[in-house]
């Protein structure tokens, strides 16, 4: 069954149309015409104690820029994380233009040691958003029948699915400490076992549905602690992700923009959901 925000989701014809052109676009490796979109215009804004918190991981380029930006935008504090903050340029012009309420933090989600590392430099700090970003394909030749790159799973595996389960744990005590207390990863319609309808992105597509599994885990470990978590499906989005896709991609300002839209109605009532862009629920 479909549950939606809106009463009018996508079709599951449409649906198909989008996992399948999903898939097309990290199989080819093509890149597609323009870059990644213009940075939404944001004024300075100045350090705000009640204002909410919104951590993001790998926020250097690509969806997680656009949500940093965003949120920025919004007036909200952003702890902007980046596996090399010296090598983020975008990202610190972001911080530049709003002093004091984006700030940026070194984290390789793979690391845990530099995850108990954050942890400790965040003890006592409320965090409303906790925001699953960062992520790999693992690339297409390293995951096809007959040729499977097994290092590089292990990669995938460490990055989209640990990386996020153990930084969850880690910062529990931040999210508890925050009024909105949310958990969310940028999850993907391609990890949906509703949709599958061919083999491929083994690797890619796995750690996914395992890191949509633990979500929600903790969907209903953390509910009776007031924490609400969710997976949200970004749609296809022009990144370096989806580098040559011959199809219709989203600008990151236009999906981050449905993204937190969805974000925004996360609640305890709704924990433990799988959201599209487009505002329906996929099946798991
Ligand atoms: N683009 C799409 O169409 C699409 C569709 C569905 C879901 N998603 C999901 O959306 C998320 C963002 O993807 P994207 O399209 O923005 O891809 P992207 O442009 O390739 O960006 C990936 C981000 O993840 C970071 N990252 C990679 N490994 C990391 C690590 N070990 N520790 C910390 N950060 C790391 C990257 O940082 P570096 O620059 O340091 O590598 C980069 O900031 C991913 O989880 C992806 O699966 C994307």
């Amino acid at each position: 069954m479909i549950r939606s925000f809106r009463t009018h989701g996508p079709s599951p014809a449409r649906r198909v149309v989008l996992l399948a052109a999903l898939s097309l676009a990290v199989l080819t490796g093509a890149r597609p015409a323009g870059s990644q979109a213009a940075p939404t215009a944001a004024a300075p804004t100045p350090p705000a104690a009640t204002a909410a918190t919104v951590l993001v991981t790998g926020a250097n380029r690509g969806i997680g820029l656009e949500l940093a930006r965003q949120y920025a935008a919004r007036g909200w504090n952003v702890i902007a994380t980046a596996r090399k903050p010296d090598e983020a340029a975008e990202l610190r012009k972001l911080a530049a233009a709003h002093p004091g309420s984006v700030t940026v933090e070194v984290l390789d989600v793979a690391d845990h040691a530099a995850i108990d590392a954050l942890a400790r430099r965040l003890a006592g700090r409320p965090v409303d958003l906790l925001l699953h970003n960062a992520g790999i394909s693992g690339g297409v030749p390293n995951q096809l029948f007959g040729r499977m790159n097994y290092d590089v799973l292990r990669q995938v595996l460490e990055v989209n699915t640990i990386g996020p389960m153990k930084l969850t744990e880690a910062l529990l005590p931040n999210v508890l400490a925050s009024a909105q207390k949310k958990v969310v990863l940028v999850g993907t319609s391609e990890a949906s076992f509703g949709g599958i309808d061919a083999g491929r992105l083994y690797w890619y597509r796995s750690s996914k549905a395992a890191a949509h599994m633990l979500m929600l885990n903790l969907a209903y470990e953390l509910k009776p602690r007031g924490v609400a978590v969710g997976v949200v499906n970004p749609g296809p989005v022009d990144t370096d992700m989806m580098k040559g896709a011959r199809m219709p991609l989203q600008p990151p300002a236009v999906s981050v923009g449905k993204v937190i839209g969805i974000v925004d109605r996360l609640g305890i009532e709704n924990t433990g959901r799988f959201w599209d862009y487009q505002g329906g629920e996929l099946p798991w």
